[in-house]
């Protein structure tokens, strides 16, 4: 029975709604709650903190369709992708989730059905796997689904491994949920090699895993201890990729609708017509996670995530140039893809053209590097002795021309080389030291500090606490007490200082006590603690003292009006300019505010204008700030805008700014939005492809902003003697004018480069009947030697002029021929010939051309050489 891909992962969900499970969106790539996690990796991912039973929901069975990226970090299949038949960077994860609900039985029962009953797989074509002592997994098989034993395979533990290292047992990661799993294996038939899982030949690819599931009943410890979670539950996998080449008949991924569509479409944008090469596949591979995790949001940058997505899209490229791609191509395949994913691509249908133009300058920008680059490459490899590239050439291919060094080793392979992969990562750390090196100083603290108790933070409606010393630092270390004059590090119980969060800078101010005084510089967290940096002016303090925390209260202020400032502009932005836009990055200080958001292109001057008149509209609404604490779903339902990629914990703090701006935030704020009075944007420009920055200012700092400009205005009047208001005709005034005179003199030049040639005719003299003028000149204008050497020429009516002008220490040199002499002598040649003996070289037309030299002592023997030249040649 033909199915697509898109029927198969309808029919997926809709079996298990009907079993009771909740329809879920597949989540981002971004792992919103886990920063142990490069991407999103499997269908559990989202609900991680669900089976371990810190967050609620409100249903206890749920089925998804996940989107699933391995490629950098630790499950790595990028360099696969493309020669085997099963690895993609990007794939889809049908699961069915149970939390505390079902357990093995049902979980078993569930699987067996749908692909029995419901896609109507042969039950002989199946085989199951079972942890080896899992007993009652494996009666269920065999009594209650009757699966006779020997189609029952027990797996152990890896030979060697540690305990619970099995193909059957499956963890998320070294820590976190786990448990045994039973696995369903698909036999693709005898002509295909392979064997049945924990033979030999098990890595064969007859045999074919198609869908795990895991029977979660653990929570791993970092010491390996297993913590029995809360309830048993059932977490499954299934990549939809293979099913579907199951369903469609076919044995590898790359020949299921989706890439057959993909590839055919790769090789028309490309224009190569062997569908079945390899690079059109990791071509076609590449599109779906590069596309889908700029959809959700990441950038192609120099680290993180958004250099695993660089490294892809370079990788593709390289393919597609491989096959004669001639300029940017890959952009071309979002439209297709979105259209091939069904429901699946969705939302990439709505970012469509944003996710093209980002591909495209990223294409753009490594095309004018990827030629050159790759010449340097075949060349090392032309003249390298043994089979490893050094690290080094590895390094200036990355540094240089922007080759991943899997890039690198992508090519080298292809000729049978590899590359010195440690090589590479050493001048890479070499060249970060020496960027440390030529940067920051100061002391790290992160080492040090350990505290068991948290900072209470009190100072969201204060500005001064008294508290009590809990943890002293100097230089890195703990320490019992600190004297005058020394700079340290100052924990404290609770604490009115906010530590930079969220943007936001750490405030400063002072601690106070009898004939004590420290002087705080900025104020940082360290993990739970909350850290004082600064000097101590006056006196002692050891652990245990009790002190007066003071905050800069002017200074906190200003903060706070252009943190507010930032959430009306974030709104503004995003009602402006559209729902892509989301915040980047910020930096909230006193002097004024940096907002770092996704676009393509330059925000327009009247865009801007725009912006800046509803942020300052919105201001004088002055909406009353409220700060509500409420859990994230609630937070979610009110529509709150969260960050990317940030984790929140349950409880959340919601910041409402009227209806116009809801957002969550841990910083502080403005009472209502008249406080900020002004808001005023400075600048905006691009810091990275599809990235932009805002920086504007508030309050006093925008109408000190403002002054500035006024003054500036005024200034500029008082020069050009005028006035505010009629400054712009003024000097449009004189830019006319000053054009005016500019042609003047021009005209002027060209009138006495005329009389000086009038003087000059009379040193022409005869070569061979022809008449030649051979003369240099002093402080004639370069630019004017042209319009003499056309007045001589028109003078001589036929002949030949050569003019060698010293001007300061350059020599600029010009030779002009009648055209019925350009048969013989040729301006060009001449002009060299006096040119390469004054230290310079030229050219140009036959009937005139110049050139110019350094060598001005030597201008009059070079000039005496053209007369026996043109005996020569007349
Ligand atoms: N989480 C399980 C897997 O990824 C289902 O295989």
């Amino acid at each position: 029975m033909y199915m697509s891909t898109d029927e198969i992962r309808r029919a997926f969900l809709a079996f298990f709604e009907s079993k009771g499970h909740q329809v879920v969106e597949s989540s981002s790539l971004v792992p919103a709650n886990d920063p142990t996690l490069l991407f999103t990796n499997a269908g559990m991912n989202q609900f991680k903190d669900t089976f371990l039973g810190l967050e609620k929901r409100n249903y206890t069975r749920a089925t998804t369709a996940q989107r699933c990226v391995r490629a950098g970090g630790k499950h790595n299949d990028l360099e696969n992708v493309g020669f085997t038949a099963r690895h993609h960077t990007f794939f889809e994860m049908l699961g069915n989730f149970s939390f505390g609900d079902y357990f093995k039985q049902d979980a078993i029962k569930f699987a067996w059905e749908f692909l029995t009953v419901t896609l109507k797989l042969p039950q002989d074509r199946l085989l199951v796997t079972v942890y080896e002592t899992d007993d009652e997994a494996f009666e269920i098989w065999n009594k209650d689904v009757g699966v006779p034993a020997d189609r029952i395979v027990r797996i152990g533990d890896k030979k060697g491994g540690k305990p619970f290292e099995s193909d059957n047992f499956w963890q998320m990661g070294d820590t976190g949920p786990c448990g045994p799993c039973t696995e369903i294996f698909y036999d693709h038939g005898e002509h295909i090699w392979g064997g049945r899982p924990g033979t030999p030949e098990e890595d064969g690819d007859r045999f074919i895993e198609i869908w795990n599931n895991v029977f979660m009943q653990f929570n791993r410890q970092a010491d390996g201890t297993m913590e029995p979670l809360p309830k048993p539950s059932v977490d499954t996998g299934m990549g939809i990729e293979r099913i579907s080449a199951i369903m469609q008949g076919v044995h590898s991924n790359y020949e299921i609708d989706i890439f057959q569509t993909l590839i055919k479409e790769a090789a028309a944008v490309i224009g190569h017509d062997d569908l079945g090469n390899q690079s059109l596949r990791v071509v076609a591979d590449h599109i779906r996670s590069c596309a889908f995790l700029i959809a959700d949001g990441v950038m192609p940058s120099n680290e993180g995530r958004g250099y695993v997505l660089r490294r892809i899209i370079r990788r593709a490229v390289r393919h597609g140039n491989k096959l004669g791609a001639k300029g940017a191509f890959f952009y071309k395949l979002v439209g297709p893809l979105a259209e091939i994913m069904g429901t699946a691509g969705e939302e990439l249908k709505k970012q469509q053209e944003m996710v093209e133009k980002v591909l495209k300058i990223e294409e753009d920008n490594f095309g004018r590097t990827l030629d050159r680059g790759m010449a340097i490459l075949a060349e090392a490899l032309d003249n390298l002795d043994g089979k490893v590239l050094d690290g080094e050439t590895v390094f200036k291919l990355y540094d240089t021309y922007g080759f991943p060094a899997d890039l690198t080793n992508d090519v080298a392979r292809e000729r049978g080389f590899s590359i010195d992969e440690e090589g590479f990562n050493d001048a890479m750390e070499a060249q970060r030291q020496r960027a440390r090196d030529a940067g920051q100083f100061g002391v790290d603290y992160n080492d040090a500090i350990k505290v068991d108790a948290d900072t209470e933070f009190c100072g969201y409606d204060a500005t001064e606490g008294q508290a009590t010393v809990v943890a002293l630092y100097r230089e890195g270390a703990a320490v019992d007490a600190i004297n005058a004059g020394e700079d340290a590090l100052i924990v404290l119980d609770n604490t009115p200082f906010y530590a930079e969060s969220g943007g936001q800078c750490g405030d400063t101010g002072a601690m106070t006590a009898d004939g004590v005084q420290f002087v705080v510089a900025d104020t940082q967290k360290f993990g739970n603690a909350i850290g004082h940096t600064g000097k101590l002016a006056q006196g002692a303090v050891k652990v245990g003292d009790k002190l007066t925390a003071t905050v800069d209260a002017t200074r906190r202020a200003a903060t706070s009006l252009n943190h507010s400032a930032t959430h009306l502009l974030h709104a503004a932005l995003r009602n402006l300019l559209g729902e892509h836009v989301t915040q980047k990055g910020s930096l909230v200080k006193p002097e004024g505010l940096r907002f770092d958001f996704s676009h393509l292109e330059a925000v327009k001057p009247e865009e801007l204008r725009e912006i800046e008149r509803v942020v300052n509209e919105q201001i004088r609404f002055n909406h009353a700030i409220d700060t509500d604490v409420m859990d994230i779903e609630s937070a979610k339902e009110k529509g709150a805008m969260a960050l990317f990629g940030e984790k929140y914990d349950d409880e959340v703090r919601v910041l409402s700014m009227g209806d116009f701006s809801v957002e969550l935030c841990g910083g502080i704020h403005a009472s209502s939005t008249g406080d900020i009075g002004l808001f005023k944007i400075v600048s905006e420009g691009g810091i990275a492809a599809g990235i932009r920055r805002i920086e504007a200012v508030t309050g006093e700092a925008a109408i000190a902003a403002l002054h500035a400009q006024e003054s500036l205005l005024a200034e500029t009047a008082s020069l050009v003697k005028s006035d505010a208001a009629s400054v712009a005709n003024k000097v449009s005034a004189l830019v006319a004018h000053s054009k005016q005179l500019e042609k003047e003199i021009q005209q002027l030049k060209d009138k006495l480069a005329a009389q000086e040639s009038a003087g000059l005719i009379n040193k022409a003299q005869e070569i061979n009947g022809v008449k030649v003028l051979v003369t240099k000149l002093e402080g004639a204008d370069n630019k004017a030697l042209r319009g003499m050497v056309d007045e001589l020429k028109n003078q001589l009516g036929s002949g030949i002029v050569v003019l060698g002008n010293v001007s300061g220490d350059k020599v600029g040199l010009i030779a002009g021929v009648t055209k019925d002499l350009t048969g013989k002598v040729k301006a060009g040649e001449l002009v060299n010939l006096v040119a390469l003996q004054v230290g310079g070289k030229g050219g140009g037309r036959p009937d005139m051309a110049q050139a110019g030299g350094t060598d001005a002592a030597a201008l009059p023997a070079a000039l005496e050489s053209v007369t026996p030249w043109l005996v020569e040649k007349l």
